[in-house]
């Protein structure tokens, strides 16, 4: 690609996913994308872009004239942001979550359609391969019609160690991916009904620790003032269920005190149950798990059959998850709108939980 042909990209908050996940990536793409950084505090700008030997932008959004904004600030501002680079006429890659609020998703799918811009919302457990693998399973309709849809994700003690995800909370932080992977599977919409609640916060030393001491961080170890003040809400169990459909199941916790990280997704059908157990994300886990990855019931002699034996030990669904956003986004590949139709519903979902939470009875929504 000819220089003047680069395309630029704008990270719009450069802590530590845009460090981990999106700058490397941006450095080793053959395509040589201009990158641009910009964080609400200019001096972490300034400092991540002498480190990438990147560039670091002052100013507004649309005065970068990026073609690509990548959002990776915390959850609360990741919908103003994205209406204001869809505005603007760029495309936009956004963290997890994809809003905190049914609404703000419903407007950010608005200003995409208004606009004619793309949005990428990185749900990035959907590009794992067993994900993949499980999904071909339920859509083959090898346990026939999905009546509930389990999942679980719990760490030993790994409360995140910034603001990004602390600030969220648990349900967002781990929820999210939850709740966007139950629709993903299951394809399911309409009416909810849904209810959850908090386990009391575990006492835990130094106010809340941090994500496994740093050890798997290495030096972006989060800082005190990153420390909430107190135990936080560490450990949610929510229940939905959707109309005509079945029930979706969630347990999340950043501290169960357990032998190790675990996520379990569990489909229970009309003729048997499929699951996935394995770790997700960065966790130290990832390199010890054992046993079977995804598995059926066999009906005919009531014993499991395994479908995928191995175990994904390396982070690769990140930049699998990168590789569609960015093919989608420079036009190798047409887009997904119904990736975007999922996100904006799992938000509704994990919204509907969180007012349930903050309310203590049950919520209705309507994933539409
Ligand atoms: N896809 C995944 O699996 C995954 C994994 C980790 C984090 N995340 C998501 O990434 C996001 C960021 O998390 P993090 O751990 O990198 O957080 P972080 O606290 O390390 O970094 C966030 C940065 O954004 C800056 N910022 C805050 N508000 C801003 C604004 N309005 N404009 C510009 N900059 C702003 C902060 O100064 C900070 O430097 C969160 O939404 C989190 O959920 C996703």
């Amino acid at each position: 690609m000819m220089l003047r042909d680069r395309i630029r990209v704008l990270l719009v908050g450069s802590g530590e996913i845009a460090r981990r996940v999106h700058l490397p990536y941006l450095l080793s793409q053959p395509w040589q994308p201009e990158i641009l950084v910009t964080d609400r505090d200019p001096s972490v700008a300034e400092r991540v872009a002498v480190e990438f030997g990147t560039r670091a932008h002052r100013g507004s959004i649309a005065s970068a004239r990026a073609q690509i904004v990548v959002i990776c600030t915390p959850a609360a501002s990741h919908a103003d942001l994205a209406v204001e680079a869809l505005a603007a006429g760029m495309h936009v890659i956004c963290e997890k979550p994809l809003a905190i609020a049914a609404g703000d998703a419903r407007r950010v799918a608005e200003a995409s359609r208004r606009h004619g811009r793309r949005v990428f919302p990185c749900y990035t457990n959907r590009y794992r391969q067993d994900v993949e693998i499980l999904r071909d399973l339920l859509a083959s309709k090898r346990i026939g019609r999905i009546r509930e849809l389990s999942a679980q994700w719990t760490r030993r003690h790994g409360v995140p160690g910034t603001q990004g995800g602390l600030a969220a909370g648990v349900l967002w932080d781990l929820g999210s991916h939850l709740a966007d992977l139950a629709l993903h599977l299951t394809g399911w919409s309409g009416e909810v009904t849904a209810f959850a609640a908090a386990a009391s916060p575990a006492p835990v030393d130094e106010g809340v620790a941090p994500w496994y001491g740093g050890t798997w961080c290495g030096e972006s170890r989060p800082a005190a003032e990153n420390r909430a003040e107190g135990p936080a809400e560490d450990t949610v169990h929510a229940l939905a269920r959707v109309a005509g459909h079945g029930v979706v199941r969630l347990l999340v916790s950043w501290n169960q005190q357990g032998a190790g990280d675990e996520v379990c997704l569990q489909a229970v059908g009309t003729r048997g149950v499929a699951e996935l157990r394995t770790v997700f994300g960065f966790s130290p886990d990832r390199q010890r798990i054992e046993g079977p990855c995804v598995r059926v019931s066999d009906p005919r002699n009531a014993r499991w059959q395994v479908v995928l034996d191995r175990q994904s030990r390396e982070p690769v669904e990140y930049r699998r998850q990168l590789d569609v956003a960015y093919a989608s986004m420079t036009g190798a590949d047409p887009p997904e709108a119904a990736d975007l139709d999922v996100a904006v519903r799992s938000v509704t979902l994990c919204d509907a939980f969180a007012r349930s939470l903050a309310t203590t009875s049950s919520v209705a929504a309507t994933l539409a």
